[in-house]
């Protein structure tokens, strides 16, 4: 059996990582990506995912969405991803072609033509997907996974000391995706820090597998982990999308996780776009809460930390030789 899975993204180092992981594991079969406004602009995500892609010697179709959040200004970060979000490798132009159409309808008419049987992995901000929903609100129950790469569930962020960088950027969009009723999953930024960051050694023996899938993965992201070690504080290269596509793939790889109540904050001075998560439950157990929180069930499973081994295991698995 052939699970079926559409990545939405805004391709940048680590994206690609994740894009090559789904292309490469044994029973996926990509049906499209879709490339949002995020860390890049379109332009580039979509050259870079195809140039992923196209290592990969596939010809999954990737279309371009929306080349701004809902209500804010675009915030990209070049200066993490480097200056073609490739870490300045400057790859060559890929001959894959972009598809023909719209991101939204991408979404909308492959979640329809595999109604309950079709994930939905999200490595960047979630307009892609809130506009979507907006248009076609049926298609929320018609996902069998919805595994998000953002937030900080109930953690410090990387972007403000609030939020994480996909949330962060989209507010809005996040807000009507954690309110469709999808089937959720979120993997947090901090699921790909500590144990889960690729130390020297680590990085070494990804390069040792020697193929042109790890030498592409390690050198994309250099850039990244100067940053994720002088800026952030991590051990080593931090790999976030792939993180979260890792548990999409297989989600025995997480070792901790709950099914909680989850809203972003859309509106707060200091908290934009903090993923609130009811850890303990609190909501609807009292009185102060007066407005629809309170009567809101648990609606994301919520991911915290990953068995950081197999989590390696499985990224060897996908960049070494078939
Ligand atoms: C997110 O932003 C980017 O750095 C990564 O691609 C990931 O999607 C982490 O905050
Ligand atoms: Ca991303």
């Amino acid at each position: 059996m052939t699970r079926k899975l559409l990545i939405d993204s805004d391709t940048a180092s680590d994206d690609a990582v994740a894009i090559l992981m789904a292309h490469r594991y044994p029973d996926i079969k990509v049906l499209a990506v879709t490339i949002v406004s995020g860390n890049l602009r379109v332009v580039d995500g979509s050259r870079n995912a195809r140039y992923t892609i196209e290592l990969c010697d596939a010809q999954t179709p990737v279309y371009s969405g929306c080349e701004r959040p809902l209500l804010r200004e675009p915030a990209h970060a070049y200066w993490y991803h480097g200056s073609d979000g490739m870490g300045g490798m400057n790859y060559p132009e890929p001959k894959l072609r972009q598809a023909q159409g719209h991101a939204i309808d991408a979404l909308i008419e492959n979640i329809r033509a595999h109604a309950n049987d079709v994930m939905l992995v999200t490595l960047g901000p979630l307009t892609n997907v809130a506009a979507a929903l907006l248009r076609a609100p049926e298609i929320a129950s018609m996902v069998s996974r919805c595994v998000v790469m953002g937030g900080a569930a109930n953690v410090v962020g990387n972007v403000t000391p609030a939020a994480e960088y996909n949330i962060w950027c989209d507010p809005e969009a996040a807000r009507i995706v954690f309110r469709s009723g999808m089937n959720l999953e979120m993997v947090g930024w901090e699921v790909g820090r500590g144990a889960a960051a690729l130390t020297e050694t680590d990085i070494a023996r990804v390069y040792a597998l020697d193929t042109p899938y790890a030498q592409f993965a390690m050198d994309c992201n250099v850039h990244a982990l100067e940053l994720a070690k002088n800026w952030q504080g991590d051990p080593g290269m931090t790999l976030h999308d792939p993180t979260a596509m890792a548990i999409a793939l297989d989600p025995t790889l997480s070792k901790r996780s709950g099914k909680y109540r989850v809203d972003v904050e859309t509106r707060g001075e200091l908290t934009r776009g903090m993923t609130v998560v009811d850890e303990r439950r609190i909501v609807g157990t009292q009185k102060f809460f007066t407005d629809e929180w309170a009567v809101r069930e648990p609606n994301v499973l919520t991911h915290h930390e990953l068995d950081a081994a197999k989590w390696k295991a499985l990224l060897h698995q996908c960049l070494r030789k078939s």
